[in-house]
């Protein structure tokens, strides 16, 4: 007995196609034409685009920031990820000073543990480094399913580490099949700049953006591809936001150096007027990098045309208006830094991206699911609807259009970034591994089922003869 998905149409990074798609147990079972048995549930997608479930590599959920936390549990967070159509996520888990790797990873499994709607697995940010934290990076990348560990070289005497300290941390990535995802921007230029703009008693949020400049981000993104092009490694720039980093990231892919790029909804559709904004509502954007003036956002664009852009994430990192980013009324710098994305993130790409004819659908399936899942060592068995892969469908049906409100959204938090935006299409169903958890844009009646997913190292994935689906196996629960 299984799930027909009939009369829809299959969109995969290679490839658009009218077939059916049938599901047994966890599994794509089969895709072809004629495929009903006996005893089969049939769910009638006409008109539909039967896209994979998305994979969002960048989300922060139940993330300590100074006096507060990310409002966005795993429970909330996933939750509303499942109902915009994602069906895994990658999360920050992060070693925070004094603690050892092992100890960031154990806090980040108890906040996850039967709390996930989604499947999920982890990045490591790593703050606090040493020769023993490099053994456990070994350790995490072959042992626990985590070959991706991010650095910040931004946010001064908190997260952020030194040249010296990546290009350790490079060495060993290369040498144990992992990938380092960097921040980039250049922490001490923005801690003089906001040092000299509070001394200057320039506290309103319209300082934010000025305190961090595009030369911050563009300079670190060159160290960052120096850096890792002297030791030889491959790299992952987070949240890329302006034409001037894009530009370095292209000269050295055209170079021939492995480099990857991701971006944001919010750099793609917001710009910096936002900030000029009356009062303080100017804060509900203060997001690192921030955003950027107008300009930037159609190199962007051009960039995920131009596949220079490799994902779509969202940087996830929620903080309510009232009471959260209101700690920073009396002064910018306090604001804790993150804005929500994950339930609206495919939506708005759909939108903006191909229904506006930016973007082809094959390129929102790689940017959403394939890419994501490829460079995360997850693929094919996430980011592609192929037989044997997991029964992770999107449903999507592209009729209708709808206002973005976020009286209407499931994000904990009391704003959305994108409110009145226009969103076409929605998630009308979702299965994650074979379960129907969305029915017409509604979450079921389902408790959390989402699974770690211990992920597989570059060197595992290159080292075989094509991809056999084992890759990112759920060896550990
Ligand atoms: O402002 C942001 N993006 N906060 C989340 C942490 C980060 O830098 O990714
Ligand atoms: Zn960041
Ligand atoms: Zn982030």
């Amino acid at each position: 007995m299984g799930i027909i998905l009939q009369g829809g149409t299959i969109v995969t990074a290679g490839d658009v196609f009218r077939a059916d798609l049938r599901i047994e147990g966890e599994k794509v079972s089969a895709i072809g034409l004629g495929l009903e048995t006996a005893g089969d549930t049939v769910y009638e997608v006409d008109g539909c685009y039967l896209f994979p479930g998305g994979v969002d590599p960048h989300t922060h959920f139940d993330l300590p920031a100074g006096e507060t936390s990310t409002s966005d549990d795993f429970f909330t967070g996933t939750r509303a990820a499942l109902l915009g159509g994602t069906t895994t996520v990658l999360d920050f888990a992060t070693q925070f000073h004094g603690e050892s790797l092992a100890q960031g990873l154990s806090n980040w499994q108890a906040k996850a543990r039967d709390k996930a709607f989604t499947d999920y697995g982890f990045h490591m940010a790593v703050t606090d480094w040493s020769e023993s934290v490099a053994k456990e990076m070994d350790l995490l990348a072959r042992e626990e399913g985590i070959p991706s560990f991010k650095f910040y070289m931004a946010y001064k005497n908190t997260l952020q580490v030194d040249d010296a300290v990546l290009l350790e941390a490079f060495r060993k990535a290369k040498e144990n099949g992992a990938m380092l995802c960097l921040h980039c921007e250049n922490g001490d230029l923005i801690s003089d700049l906001t040092r000299e703009a509070l001394r200057r008693g320039e506290r309103a949020v319209r300082v934010h953006p000025l305190t961090r400049p595009v030369a911050a981000e563009k300079e670190a993104v060159v160290r960052a591809l120096v850096l890792a092009e002297a030791v030889g490694a491959p790299l992952y720039i987070v949240h890329v936001s302006t034409r001037d980093a894009l530009e370095e990231i292209v000269k050295a892919k055209l170079r021939g150096q492995e480099v990857y790029a991701e971006t944001c909804p919010q750099y793609l559709l917001l710009d910096d007027s936002r900030y000029r904004v009356d009062g303080f509502e100017a804060a509900k954007y203060v997001i690192s990098p921030p955003l950027r003036p107008s300009g930037h956002q159609e190199a962007l664009w051009h960039g995920l045309e131009a596949k220079a852009i490799d994902t779509v994430a969202t940087d996830h990192c929620a903080f309510n208006f009232r009471g959260q980013k209101e700690l920073g009324r009396e002064d910018f710098s306090r604001i804790p830094n993150g804005m929500p994305g994950v339930e609206t993130r495919l939506g708005l790409l759909y939108t903006y991206g191909v229904k506006s004819g930016r973007i082809t659908l094959s390129d929102f399936a790689a940017l959403t699911a394939a890419n994501p899942a490829k460079l995360f060592g997850l693929y094919p068995r996430k980011g592609t609807l192929a037989v044997g892969s997991d029964a992770d469908v999107l449903v999507w049906d592209p009729e209708g259009s709808a206002a973005v409100s976020v009286g209407t959204l499931h994000q904990q938090a009391d704003y959305t970034p994108f409110e009145g935006f226009k969103m076409e299409g929605r998630a009308e169903y979702v299965f994650l591994r074979g379960r129907l958890v969305v029915q017409e844009g509604r979450l079921r009646d389902v408790s959390p089922s989402g699974r770690y997913l211990f992920r597989s190292r570059r060197s595992e994935v290159r080292g075989r003869k094509g991809n056999d689906g084992e890759n990112g196996g759920n060896r550990k629960g």
